[in-house]
């Protein structure tokens, strides 16, 4: 049975190489080292800014919902994301463990695909791996030449073997796993041993943060490091378990509102604004409380260390975690399709577990996928996640 095991790793393995070899080939999509110097290409086919059309300028396709949170804009339009859907779902179809209860479902896997396709990075540092699939679509959608970095705690291999479940280790491309005994916090890693050691290469660099780490922590953790370009996989818009970007971004507390309102038809805002914000990190193994004007703080500080703050449109509409209300859209990115569109995308998988799938349940597992570009250089003295009261673990600051 072990050997089996082996023997079948092997092939998965062999035939990824064999295709990310042949792919790379037939689609010349490597970035060469050189381009490093100029940072990440942002390509920008029809060059529709995304956040900041409005209903007059998109065929009354409005894209800035009343209380989404927008810094900026990225490069691609709609039109650029809705090209990415066949190529997307040709490689999720072909994933060796087709739909993962946890870890990066189907509208997360497409918002990773299409901003790596946008950026075409030259490393990835992917913080949060559980069993590889994640890092499975980060290969396909990157190529065979980008350096994929991985942080976890755990080797994907161990997951896999406590939880007796397929594990994907990248041997396809270069790939560095800091996990097990390497495991080493992104905070805490020294970049110059893994060999992203100028600002060029961080420039071309995207960090993919799955590691339910507060949002806000580490938007100051990897800005201070050098780094320009991350996306956020748990965007909670109130305390799932750290304090996300989404959060942060919300100066008044509007989301509290959008929060009462799941369930409830008859539900009007009161108008008082909440004294007091829940601060969450590390799983929601700390958690704390804030002022409104400590959180007020934190959102003008978001903003005034960002270009870009972007969240990745969902596939189509649906509850949050399976909870509705007419508030819930006015914090919602458009969707990429309508949930009739839905249906049929799930139907053209070629493997039948997909035709199972029900589009409010995919929907209902959206957590807001954020992209940042983050401005460099950024030179603060003070940063205020160090003004709370946490444990040095969860400071910014704690050499
Ligand atoms: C949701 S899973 C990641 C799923 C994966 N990215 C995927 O797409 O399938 C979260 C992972 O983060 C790991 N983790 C916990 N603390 C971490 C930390 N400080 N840095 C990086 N990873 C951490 C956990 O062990 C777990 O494997």
């Amino acid at each position: 049975m072990e050997i089996n095991k082996k023997r079948a790793f092997v092939v998965l393995a062999f035939g990824t190489f064999v295709w990310c070899f042949s792919a790379a080939l037939r689609s010349n999509q490597s970035v060469p080292e050189s381009q490093a110097t100029h940072g990440i290409r942002a390509k920008s086919e029809s060059n529709k800014p995304l956040v900041t059309l409005t209903s007059s300028n998109l065929s009354g396709e409005r894209m800035a919902p009343e209380h989404l949170c927008e810094i900026g804009s990225i490069p691609w339009g709609m039109d650029d994301i809705r090209k990415e859907l066949k190529e997307f779902q040709h490689a999720y179809d072909r994933r060796p463990v087709a739909h993962s209860v946890s870890g990066s479902n189907l509208f997360h896997a497409f918002a990773q695909w299409c901003l790596i396709r946008m950026l075409q990075p030259q490393y990835i540092i992917e913080s949060g791996t559980m069993l590889g699939w994640g890092t499975y679509m980060l290969r396909k959608a990157a190529g065979c030449d980008a350096h994929i970095v991985v942080l976890s705690p755990e080797s994907p291999e161990r997951v896999g073997k406590d939880r007796k479940q397929k594990y994907f280790i990248d041997y396809v491309g270069p790939s560095t796993y800091l996990t097990e005994d390497k495991f080493t916090d992104f905070s805490d890693v020294d970049w110059e041993k893994v060999g992203i050691d100028t600002p060029a290469k961080k420039a071309a660099t995207l960090i993919y943060f799955d590691d339910h780490q507060s949002g806000y922590r580490r938007l100051l953790e990897a800005q201070r490091a050098g780094f320009v370009h991350a996306m956020y996989d748990d965007g909670y818009p109130w305390p799932g378990d750290n304090y996300a970007l989404k959060q942060t971004c919300d100066r008044t507390g509007v989301l509290e509102d959008v929060r009462a309102s799941l369930n409830d038809p008859g539900f009007r805002p009161s108008g008082k604004v909440k004294k007091a914000f829940a601060y969450y990190d590390d799983f929601a193994n700390f958690n704390s409380t804030i002022s409104l004007d400590q959180k007020k703080c934190m959102a003008d500080d978001m903003a005034q260390r960002l270009h870009t703050y972007f969240e990745f449109p969902p596939l189509w509409h649906g509850g949050f975690r399976q909870q509705n209300s007419a508030m819930l859209p006015s914090i919602q990115q458009h969707s990429v399709m309508s949930v009739a569109d839905g249906e049929k995308f799930l139907s053209e998988f070629e493997n039948p577990i997909f035709h199972k799938l029900k589009t409010e349940d995919e929907a209902s597992k959206y957590t807001f996928f954020a992209y940042t570009q983050m401005k460099q250089p950024f030179k603060k003295k003070r940063l205020f996640v160090s003004d709370l009261k946490m444990p040095a673990k969860y400071r910014v600051i704690r050499k």
